[in-house]
């Protein structure tokens, strides 16, 4: 199974085997990262589930809904590198992505 790393807002790393079909908001929430609200459960209305993504990456995630970049827009720890993660399907080219949960506004 692709692989998904996940840091934590308290810097630990790990490393989660994400099942087909899932997004990434729903690999991290799953395998027990409690601090990953995801509070309206994926229907991009909340921003819980901000993450940074990886640069390497940027050229393989979906692009970003202006419904996603709104959302984004109202968190105070935006970068260049955010995403809402239940706005990522997790799929085999992303085997490897490295995520680390964003500081709760
Ligand atoms: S879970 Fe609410 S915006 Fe992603």
């Amino acid at each position: 199974m692709p692989k998904l790393i996940v840091t934590t807002r308290e810097g630990e790393t790990s490393e989660i085997e994400v099942a087909d079909g899932l997004t990434v908001m729903e690999a991290i929430r799953d395998n027990g990262f409690d601090e990953l609200l995801a509070l309206c459960g994926g229907c991009c209305s909340c921003a819980t589930c901000h993450v940074h993504v990886d640069v390497a990456y940027s050229n393989k995630l979906p692009e970003m809904s202006e419904d996603e970049d709104d959302l984004l827009e109202s968190t105070d720890h935006r970068e260049a590198t955010s995403r809402l993660s239940c706005q990522i399907p997790f799929t085999a080219e992303l085997d490897g992505l490295k995520v680390t949960i964003a500081p709760e506004d």
